[in-house]
């Protein structure tokens, strides 16, 4: 393969800096709009908070679950924007004195990305202030982005292309017309989409360029290194899912039966996994971007560490 044809050319930069101005938005003026969270609303769409999965709970408890889930979706990204920020920093210092073009194209994406932290950190202390005291995000954000920023450029490049890719399905999910959604909620999908739409296209050129610039044991050894992020990103959602199934049980109003217990928290940790694992693999873009990059035993090395999270996920059915 002759990766010079392949290699990303200043203009699709150039391009994602023009994107990046025409789709720029404000938290306040574009988003919150002075509004807060209607508590008699849902907060994730059911498709995406696997609603089916709790066939023991009441509308009004599938309704906290999903208020609940939406808690941890705002925590989930404020902390993978902070190490995507990271990230960045990394990636930009060596085209500081070079292309400024490439330069700035990635300096407006981690100005960004802070602008999303700030969304979600505002969203969460505009939840917390209508839900029941003693939610508690568990993983710590600073601990998980050095963790993330140990592996190689070509994972976390790859890891990342995956959530800004799975955020467009996440909203393509959010815009079915359920008259008990939460238009604030609505909005977040919208406009996160929006920015991260053309945060996927840069990944993609970045993690192309890493990739044109490994050997084949390079290669091989990133991929493990995916292979662990993924299994790392898993840890966080046992912890959360536990945590968050502990803070439903106290505030339900009843005291549930071990099975609807139980039942609660594989719930749980399969609308995690489907979110933050699962729906990303069924990005076709993403697939093919790896597909593209890998060997067929790299590839079936992916898939093999997958197929349980993606099974208990329900995305082989
Ligand atoms: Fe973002
Ligand atoms: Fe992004």
């Amino acid at each position: 393969m002759d990766t010079a044809l392949q290699l990303p050319s200043t203009a699709l930069y150039a391009k994602s800096i023009e994107a990046s101005k025409r789709v720029r938005w404000d938290i306040d003026r574009d988003v919150i709009r002075g509004r807060t969270f209607d508590f008699s609303r849902k907060f994730l769409p059911d498709a995406l908070a696997r609603i089916q999965n709790f066939a023991f709970a009441t509308p009004e408890e599938k309704r906290f679950i999903s208020q609940i889930q939406g808690r941890t979706y705002a925590n989930m990204f404020a902390m993978v924007e902070r190490a995507i920020g990271g990230k960045l920093v990394q990636l930009q210092a060596p085209h500081a004195l070079g292309d400024q073009v490439v330069f700035e194209s990635l300096v407006r994406f981690t100005d960004e990305e802070l602008k999303h932290q700030e969304l979600f950190r505002r969203l969460e202390k505009l939840m917390a202030a209508g839900m029941p005291a003693g939610y508690a995000f568990v993983p710590s954000p600073n601990e998980v982005a050095t963790a993330v920023l140990s592996k190689s450029s070509w994972a976390v490049l790859g890891l990342t292309c995956n959530i800004e890719l799975f955020t467009l399905d996440h909203y393509r999910q959010s815009i079915d017309k359920d008259p008990d959604a939460s238009e604030l909620w609505k909005d977040v999908f919208l406009f996160h989409m929006k920015e991260e739409s053309q945060h996927a296209i840069l990944d993609e050129l970045e993690w192309q360029r890493e990739n044109a610039q490994l050997n084949a044991a390079q290669r091989d050894a990133a991929v493990n290194d995916l292979i662990a992020l993924v299994a790392a990103v898993d840890g966080i959602l046992h912890v959360q899912s536990a945590a968050d199934a502990e803070y439903f049980a106290k505030n339900c109003g009843r005291a549930l039966k071990a099975p609807e217990e139980q039942a609660l928290r594989t719930g749980l940790l399969r609308a995690y996994r489907w979110q933050y694992i699962a729906s990303g693999t069924k990005n076709e873009r993403f697939m093919s971007i790896l597909g593209a990059m890998l060997t067929p035993e790299q590839m079936q090395r992916v898939v093999k560490a997958l197929a349980p999270i993606l099974d208990d996920a329900g995305a082989l059915q």
